[in-house]
């Protein structure tokens, strides 16, 4: 695929890598742990008979089987650490559903997430309302300037007043919401919601256990009242008071970050979740031409380019395999083409690439703009690496935040030196954690750092089960890195308690007890360059 085209494919290639990604619709959920997102996922993919029974893609610890959860500690903790995509078609459209881990400790690697998304869907708990979780994702969102739907979930369990759930939206993350439906009956009395597009009733009814996609009967405003009497009445008052503030769906206003459309949903019955699936395929943007690291802008119809926002192995004991997630910017993918790693310059041939949701893998022969496949045994590719046919280009880098916790790692059996070194190069280049090394340390131990400490479990349980390299931590006394350079370096090593340590970038890193420990140096020598690294939100 790097030899020229004749002119007449390339146009072809060009004209189906746009056509394609009109139809395209990738989005991330954004929520706090337990708000429901994996029950979504299930229901998401149940509307669009993925598959037949909810609980067969995704799942919690005691679940039934589950494609998500992967990692023994995954289940038994009941959290989702990895992310994959989910690929299904929903009327004329193709939806790329990545999935995020939801545990703060896993912020970075979330990120990096919705840096391969065009959209967030960000639920809510009814009762709960916006939750820390939410809001550092949500920040992340309105950072990037990835459009927002929100969904409001478990509203068949008592919770907050939807209008107040209104008024938290806008005054916490300073959006508008413009709801698309509104509830029929309060929180736990679920019966219904009113289309705000034209005043219809969709009235929901229960299926068992939500198993199975819950029918929806559509009535009109007429029959709603002789129905649902003051629960329809104060649902249209309600819209009334919506209207007479202004909250109605703009979609350019929505595209820039303004509005935030609401659904009210409960993803465990499965209502509202079609309405969701319409809301995307209707008002979601498809994926666009997208900055390099200069800022210009590649059209979807060139050739084929991408960008690795994951690295990822050992997925489970089947499949112990290295795979690179790329997301898909310009051209058209054919499996087996030969393409460019921009940071190397080397060939790369896409031999073995596939579609991952969880442990279900699925061969990939063509793919488009906003897609993601993934590569497998790509051992030379790296977070952030860039992948073009043709025309070089290079994606910007992802961000690498601030590491707040810190801990020296050795081998605990001396013999497995050389399982050792790989599983540590592996975790680095995977971005798991960063791998900072210093010469001071004598016995030339690297220093694990990371941004939540339930990232170091993730590291000693895959060194010793999938390095054969059982390792211990000894926690060491930082919690702040600066960036800093080599000019500062004597001055800083003639102060007590911080050391410097090296990145496998090459950055050099102060590391401090805490913010105090910063000050006090930064008082007693003023000329020494010292500056933040990006912080987790
Ligand atoms: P998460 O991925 O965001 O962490 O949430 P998850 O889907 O695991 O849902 C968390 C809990 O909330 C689950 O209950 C799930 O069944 C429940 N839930 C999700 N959506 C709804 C909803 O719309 N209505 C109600 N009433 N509950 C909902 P659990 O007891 O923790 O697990 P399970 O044993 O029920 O699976």
């Amino acid at each position: 695929m790097t030899a020229a085209h004749p002119a007449g494919d390339a146009d072809r290639a060009a004209r189906s890598a746009v056509a394609e990604a009109a139809r395209r619709r990738t989005f991330a959920v954004i929520s706090h742990p337990d708000a429901g997102k994996s029950t979504l996922t299930e229901a998401l993919a149940l509307h669009a008979r993925v598959i037949g029974q909810a609980g067969a893609v995704h799942g919690k610890a005691g679940r039934r089987g589950t494609v998500s959860d992967w990692m023994d500690m995954e289940k038994a903790r009941g959290i989702s650490i990895t992310s994959a995509a989910l690929q299904f078609e929903y009327r004329d459209a193709v939806i790329n559903l990545l999935d995020t881990p939801g545990h703060a400790d896993f912020s970075e690697d979330t990120y990096r997430v919705l840096t391969a998304v065009d959209a967030a869907v960000m639920l809510v708990d009814a009762a709960k309302g916006l939750e820390t979780q939410t809001m550092k994702l949500f920040a992340v969102c309105k950072h990037r300037g990835i459009p927002i739907v929100t969904v409001i979930n478990k509203w068949d369990r008592p919770g907050k007043n939807a209008l107040e759930l209104m008024d938290e939206i806008s005054e916490r993350t300073s959006l508008t919401p413009t709801p698309l439906t509104w509830p029929v009956g309060i929180a736990g009395d679920f019966r219904g919601v009113l289309d705000r597009s034209d005043g219809s009733y969709r009235r929901f009814t229960r299926t068992a256990g939500g198993a199975t996609i819950a029918p929806e009967e559509a009535l009109s405003p007429e029959a709603a009242v002789a129905r649902e009497g003051d629960a329809w009445q104060q649902a249209v008052e309600e819209v009334d008071l919506l209207a007479a503030t202004g909250a109605d769906h703009e979609q350019s206003l929505f595209l820039d970050g303004v509005t935030t459309p609401v659904l009210f949903a409960s993803a465990v019955s499965n209502f509202g979740v079609g309405a969701l699936l319409d809301t995307l395929v209707d008002l979601a943007p498809a994926p666009t031409g997208r900055p390099d690291a200069e800022g210009s802008v590649r059209d979807l119809g060139e050739p084929f380019s991408a960008f690795v926002f994951k690295v990822q192995s050992g997925m489970d004991a089947a499949h112990r395999d290295r795979l690179a997630y790329i997301r898909i910017c310009t051209g058209v993918f054919e499996r087996g083409m030969v393409v460019t790693h921009g940071r190397t310059k080397r060939p790369f041939t896409t031999k073995y690439a596939q579609h991952v949701f969880g442990r279900e893998r699925e061969s990939v022969d063509l793919a488009y703009p906003g897609d993601v496949v993934g590569l497998v045994n790509a051992s030379a590719l790296g977070v952030g690496d860039s992948l073009y046919a043709d025309r070089p280009v290079d994606y910007p880098p992802l961000t690498t935040f601030a590491p707040e916790h810190f801990a020296v790692v050795r081998s605990r059996e001396t013999a497995k030196h050389k399982q050792f070194r790989k599983g540590i190069e592996q975790l680095d280049s995977e971005g798991v954690v960063q791998v900072l090394r210093s010469d001071r340390r004598g016995d030339g131990a690297p220093v694990l750092a990371v941004v939540g400490p339930m990232q170091f479990e993730v590291a000693t349980h895959r060194m010793e089960h999938e390095f054969n390299a059982p390792v211990a931590l000894d926690r060491l006394p930082y919690s702040l890195a600066m960036r800093t350079d080599e000019a500062s370096l004597p001055l800083i090593a003639s102060s007590g308690g911080v050391e410097v340590v090296q990145r496998a970038d090459g950055e050099l890193l102060a590391l401090f007890s805490d913010k105090w420990a910063l000050r006090m140096l930064q008082q007693r020598h003023s000329g020494i360059t010292l500056e933040p690294l990006v912080a987790a939100q």
